[in-house]
């Protein structure tokens, strides 16, 4: 559990491929029912040895430490994997390198495995561009063009 937080801890100090890309291929967007926390996942896909491999992934979370650690080695993590090998990722999966969730915070993995789901899923509209942030959306009164999908628990 320390070593968890600990390496949380470390992932937060310079956390990886945070911000929005404003040439994505794709971007899902989740909130989770048991915080009120949001994330958002954008997804660039690029051509490896025949297969539609993820070149890249970014993030912009409105959460808790847990989620933007998690984000932060996902996107990492992402790197060079199918969209049929990345939907098969668990939350846990995603953490990677942080080690096992505790029971506490496994909704904060869920949370970026939601949005990754929902930028991989086939009938989400198309990234459109420029991607406004989430913050932005968020802070805004007329949230609209936002896509919140509720993750089922
Ligand atoms: Fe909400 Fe971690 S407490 S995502």
């Amino acid at each position: 559990m320390e070593d968890f937080e600990s390496k949380v801890g470390d992932a937060l100090a310079n956390p990886d491929n945070q911000g929005e890309m404003t040439d994505a291929d794709a971007v899902g967007t989740v909130g989770s029912p048991e915080c009120g926390d949001m994330m958002r996942m954008w997804l660039k896909f690029t051509e490896k040895d025949g297969k539609k491999v993820i070149d890249r992934a970014s993030f912009q979370a409105f959460g808790c430490q847990t989620a933007i650690a998690v984000a932060s080695v996902a996107t990492k993590l992402l790197q060079g994997k199918t969209a049929e090998e990345a939907r098969h990722l668990s939350a846990q999966d995603l953490a990677g390198d942080l080690g096992t969730l505790p029971p506490m915070k496994i909704h904060c993995g869920q949370l970026v495995e939601g949005a990754l789901r929902n930028a991989l899923d086939p009938s989400a509209p198309p990234a459109t561009k420029p991607q406004s942030s989430l913050i932005g959306e968020i802070q805004s009164a007329k949230p609209q063009g936002i896509r919140i999908v509720p993750l089922s628990n």
